[in-house]
């Protein structure tokens, strides 16, 4: 091979190497945690699983059931909104998720809590999980969104 040859070829490499080492480290502003809000795919899926997995109790349009701050007669609390007038958002992604696959007992560390929440593990697929909450946070305005992301934020830096 020429020498220019040699010359081209270990720049092209050079160039690729390069663009590949930037695009790893360039951040991702756009996700802060788990979820996708952002990317369309994940949350039509996570509209339909919502749709046919959440909406009976959290509602069509996440409005959640009526009087959900108060417990039942037996002591459990029903289903909250999960839009911005609930307290949804003001967990980080880690926490939803393990809320929604293993239940809220298990994800909390209490025993014995009652929840009439459902555990999807087996049912759902983690990203049939996380698909669900991405098209819930994909709802919130802006700003709860900001706040959101500023939580995942602080929450990671203490792990
Ligand atoms: C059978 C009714 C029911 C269904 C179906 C249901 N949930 Fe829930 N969910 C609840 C109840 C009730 C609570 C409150 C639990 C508690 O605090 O004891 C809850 C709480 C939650 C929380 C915690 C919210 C917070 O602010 O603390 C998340 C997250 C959640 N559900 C996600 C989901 C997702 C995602 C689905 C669908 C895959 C789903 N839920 C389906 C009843 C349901």
């Amino acid at each position: 091979m020429k020498r220019s040859r040699l010359f081209l070829a270990a720049a092209v490499i050079g160039a690729v190497v390069l663009v590949v080492a930037i695009s790893s480290l360039a951040p991702k502003p756009a996700s802060t945690g788990l979820l996708e809000p952002d990317d369309v795919q994940v949350t039509t899926l996570g509209r339909q699983v919502y749709a046919m997995h959440c909406a009976a109790c959290h509602g069509a349009k996440l409005e959640g059931q009526p009087n959900w701050r108060q417990r039942d007669a037996q002591g459990r609390l029903p289903a909250p909104p999960h839009d911005a007038s609930g307290h949804t958002w003001h967990h980080p992604d880690e926490t939803l998720f393990r809320i929604t696959k293993v239940g809220v007992a298990k994800a909390a560390n209490l025993a014995s809590y009652e929840s009439s929440m459902p555990a999807y593990e087996g049912v759902l697929t983690d990203a049939e999980i996380v698909a669900a909450l991405s098209w819930i946070k994909a709802q919130w305005p802006v700003s709860i969104r900001a706040q959101h992301d500023e939580l995942n934020r602080s929450s990671s830096r203490q792990r």
